[in-house]
């Protein structure tokens, strides 16, 4: 993003105070809420000396699990190695895994840390989770599992994925990072696929700092997947298997406990902004809002418009029209995001890997932007975040 406002033509014509921002204060894209409650109940577990895995983690493992639907649900170190805990059990090195060309890395990365072969499959260009009739075309015969993100805490289309999964015999991981209590066709995310994670980090809905969840409803997966998280240990100092030390403290574990009272409340509010994000979208030619699958209730972690760039005028210095919209919503106090820049594919990880680069994810990487939805936004904030929209989208044309 080298754009700068000058040296765009468009934006002399828009009242952006010569490019300061005219908020003082720009409204963030993320909000971290850490409440008295949340300190207390983490000061509690230092003071009582019992600070690793332990009640706190248990707890939170009950609570989260009856929430989601899940029979059996374990708290881990983070978001990344709940994907590999669920991986190893799910595939063996070698296997053929779809995966989406628009998600965060991680998705893709434990597939190829575990040996998988990651076959890249693109994406619904409205509600930008993977789409299942580009999975089934690009299967092969060593295709075994498929890893769906539930992206923006948007779920994905898990009839569609199910279908497949079991029309084709394949393990379904669902990448739930960032979809904490959606619900697809009413019922909780634990209730589908092999198994589902998801990730605590400070910026998601709920936080543990670090930390993450893998749930899954297979009994002998769980009982797999709590031994590779602590060194196989199947009795004190017996090692069954080789495993790692994946564990969350019991800190995290009463933070985790907290930050849930609050989920449902926060999620409300995320579900509220986004509507009004959404009716003013729907009056701006050349904007799109996020579409949610038919059937899912989701939590917007973040909320990605779209800009259609041939609605705008082209920038004078070649960047993009997305990149200029951006900027603009940056100068107008809105601090704007973009997850990503680039589709996983376009990686240098992963890039040798791709034979046929997914288009809808590549176009999703010119066009999409995200706009502070959390719930630390104030009423003023969210009509402030529709004003700019309308006011930069006008001054763009
Ligand atoms: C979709 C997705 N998958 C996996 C992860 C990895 O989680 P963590 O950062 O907790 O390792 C994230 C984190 O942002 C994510 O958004």
């Amino acid at each position: 993003m080298s754009t700068t406002l000058a040296a765009s033509p468009a934006l002399k014509s828009l009242a952006l105070n010569g490019g300061t921002p005219v908020c003082e204060k720009p409204i963030p894209p993320v909000s971290v809420q850490i409440t008295e409650d949340d300190i207390n109940a983490v000061v509690g577990v230092m003071r009582s000396g019992m600070l690793a895995q332990g009640k706190n983690c248990l707890a939170l493992e009950e609570a989260f699990g009856k929430m989601t639907g899940a029979k059996h649900m374990m708290t881990c170190a983070n978001g990344t190695c709940a994907l590999q805990l669920a991986y190893e059990p799910l595939f063996q090195p070698g296997d053929h895994v779809l995966v989406p060309a628009w998600t965060y890395v991680a998705t893709v990365s434990m597939v190829v840390a575990r040996g998988g072969v990651p076959i890249f499959c693109d994406v619904d260009p409205a509600t930008y989770n993977i789409d299942p009739a580009d999975a089934r075309r690009r299967i092969t015969p060593k295709t075994t599992a498929l890893a769906c993100t539930h992206l923006y805490g948007n779920p994905a289309d898990i009839d569609g994925v199910q279908a497949l999964a079991k029309d084709k015999g394949l393990k379904v991981i669902y990448d739930a990072a960032q979809a904490h209590l959606a619900t697809y066709k009413g019922r909780g995310l634990g209730e589908f696929g092999d198994a589902v994670t998801y990730s605590l980090y400070a910026t998601k809905n709920m936080t543990t700092g670090e930390g993450g969840f893998i749930s899954t409803n297979d009994e002998n997966l769980a009982k797999d997947i709590r031994l590779l998280r602590s060194h196989g240990e199947t009795q004190k100092y017996i090692h069954g298997r080789v495993g790692y030390n994946y564990r969350m403290t019991d800190m995290e574990g009463a933070l985790g406990l907290s930050q849930l009272q609050r989920l449902p409340a926060n999620n409300a509010r995320r579900r509220a902004n986004a509507a009004a994000f959404d009716r003013a979208i729907a009056q701006i030619d050349g904007l799109s809002a996020p579409t949610e699958t038919p059937g899912a209730v989701g939590i917007y972690h973040l909320y990605p418009g779209r800009v259609d760039p041939a609605a705008f005028a082209k920038p004078g210095d070649g960047s993009s029209v997305r990149d200029l919209f951006a900027k603009a919503l940056n100068a107008e106090g809105v601090a704007t995001a973009i997850h990503y820049p680039r589709p996983v594919t376009r990686q240098p990880a992963f890039e040798k890997l791709v034979k046929d680069f997914p288009p809808v994810a590549d176009r999703l990487a010119e066009t999409l932007f995200c706009i502070p939805v959390h719930q630390g936004l104030t009423d003023r904030q969210v009509s402030q975040v529709c004003e700019a929209l309308s006011k930069v989208a006008a001054a763009l044309r």
